[in-house]
């Protein structure tokens, strides 16, 4: 698949099938986070694959509900480690965010040339988050999303038009 292919097969899925995910492929969607870009290359990152069923189920509450990371064999929580990141972004802001959020939809577009599915989950309830992956003070929970093979088709929603978003030279 190809780049072009897989950001238009990038969809959210809700729903898993339980079959696990080979170490290799896991590996080369880890690996594409790895090299993602971050402001300064300070990479401020950790990202925690969730694997065990516990804790797999124990992080549905802290997603208000969402099953889908207690049904996936993989939930990946993409964390800021905030002291490592470049504050100056635009002159007054951390990069943070920014940072793990490119690295983790590195990892989200590889997933699906894999064939794998993901969701970005931002709908978490952070101390909870915190509590159930012993996530220490300083560090953020960004977002989460399932990995794991779809169980059913996801539909695409739509999007605004080039036409909308898009000016140029000035803003219009
Ligand atoms: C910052 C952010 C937070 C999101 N949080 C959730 C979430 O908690 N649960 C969920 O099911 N989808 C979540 N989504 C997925 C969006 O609903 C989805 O990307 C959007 O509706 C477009 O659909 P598509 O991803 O299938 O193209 C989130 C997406 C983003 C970018």
């Amino acid at each position: 698949m190809d780049f072009y292919e897989a950001v238009q097969k990038r969809l959210s899925v809700r729903a898993y099938k339980p079959d696990p995910i080979p170490e290799d492929v896991l590996n080369r969607v880890l690996e594409a986070g790895r090299v993602a870009p971050s402001a300064k290359n300070y990479q401020p990152w950790k990202f925690i694959v969730v694997r065990d069923p516990a804790v797999r189920q124990a992080l549905v509450p802290a997603c208000r509900n969402q099953a889908s990371v207690g049904q996936a064999p993989v939930t990946i929580c993409a964390c800021a480690i905030s002291d490592q990141a470049w504050k100056g972004m635009g002159g007054y802001w951390s990069a943070e965010a920014v940072d793990v959020t490119i690295a983790l939809e590195h990892m989200i577009l590889a997933a699906t040339t894999e064939g794998l599915g993901t969701c970005w989950i931002g709908a978490f309830v952070e101390e909870e988050v915190r509590r159930v992956l012993a996530i220490p003070q300083g560090v953020k929970p960004i977002a989460l999303t399932p990995l794991g093979y779809p169980a059913t088709e996801a539909k695409p929603r739509p999007r605004k038009s080039l036409a909308e978003i898009v000016c140029f030279d000035r803003y219009a």
